[in-house]
């Protein structure tokens, strides 16, 4: 008996939703991103792990091989800051040849000042500039898939700014906290997965923006510290498995298949701010990110 049950164990279940998908995670090493690639992998999907350190991605592979059935998931080197690495990560994934399927813009940091490698202000730069050149140029296997989904992390915090100061967004940050700037980034994800969705209608690419919920996660590591206890004072925060749940329904529920361009929010569509609905700011972003980006 003893035997049959080991045996079982190592047998790959049969028909696991996402077999025979593939997809890339950004960000998979921990918080938000960890909790996606291990389910979408616990589902049967070959999960791309794209991000910055191998050491810190390693955790996440052996909990991943450790799944029943699941394939091993590999690591992509991604430093989004920069946008040689950026080609790079894509260039690797599209010299294996697959169709990618579901594609999870999720990497992202708050509270960080600076400038990034590529010359854009630190959250502007990583979390909006590094996703919309990954994206474009993972377009030709997204589009190969023949139905396939980018789901971008955004966040309600789209709403503390009413729009994008573009003579800014190329120089280090200004705030002292960061925070406003990662409004901006946040509100460039949204418009961006947008913008994305309207420019690839009718090709089989959806796109959805998500809000997660305020979630416990490594997030706020950046954030200055004085400034830390009064985030988690103020939000009753949820947990990274909680926090996985809207994003991961955006990326497999065969329900939401054709509602592309939308924010997402507590596992439903949700309104954005006026910003957010902007459509000639979304159009200007993408000129902007698209000169930026050639
Ligand atoms: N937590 C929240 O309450 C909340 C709310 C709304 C939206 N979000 C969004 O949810 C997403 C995931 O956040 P999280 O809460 O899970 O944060 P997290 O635990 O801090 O994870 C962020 C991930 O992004 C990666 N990352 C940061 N900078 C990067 C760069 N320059 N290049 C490549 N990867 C980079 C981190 O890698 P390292 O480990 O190497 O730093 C990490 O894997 C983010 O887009 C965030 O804006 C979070």
């Amino acid at each position: 008996m003893a035997s049959l049950r080991a045996t079982m164990n190592t047998l790959p279940p049969v028909s696991l939703p996402l077999a025979g998908q593939v997809a890339l995670v950004t960000g998979a090493n921990t918080g938000i991103g960890r909790v996606i690639a291990r389910e979408l992998a616990r589902q049967g999907a070959r999960v791309f792990l794209a991000c910055r350190s191998a050491e810190r991605t390693a955790e996440v592979q052996a909990e991943i091989d450790a799944l029943p059935g699941a394939r091993p998931a590999p690591w992509l080197p991604l430093e989004l800051g920069d946008f040689a690495s950026v080609g790079d990560c894509a260039q690797r994934f599209l010299d294996q040849g697959l169709p990618l399927h579901l594609l999870v813009n999720n990497a992202g940091l708050a509270g960080a000042r600076g400038l990034t490698r590529s010359g854009f202000e630190m959250a502007f730069g990583v979390n909006h500039m590094g996703h919309f050149l990954l994206t474009q140029r993972l377009l030709p296997a997204l589009r190969a898939a023949g139905a396939a989904r980018i789901v971008t992390i955004a966040s309600r915090a789209h709403r503390r700014v009413d729009g994008i100061p573009f003579e800014h967004l190329r120089e280090p940050t200004r705030s002292a906290t960061g925070i406003p700037e990662y409004s901006v980034s946040k509100l460039a994800n949204l418009l961006f997965s947008a913008e994305l969705g309207r420019r690839l209608a009718g090709s089989g690419v959806a796109t959805y923006a998500v809000h997660p919920g305020v979630v416990a996660s490594d997030i706020w590591r950046t954030v200055p510290a004085p400034l830390r206890p009064l985030f988690h004072w103020l939000r009753r925060m949820i947990t990274v498995d909680e926090g996985a749940r809207t994003p991961l329904r955006c990326a497999t529920d065969p329900a939401l298949a054709g509602q592309s361009g939308l924010y997402w929010s507590d596992g439903a569509p949700a309104q954005p701010s006026p910003a957010g609905r902007d459509e000639a700011l979304a159009r200007a972003l993408w000129q902007h990110s698209e000169d930026w980006t050639h």
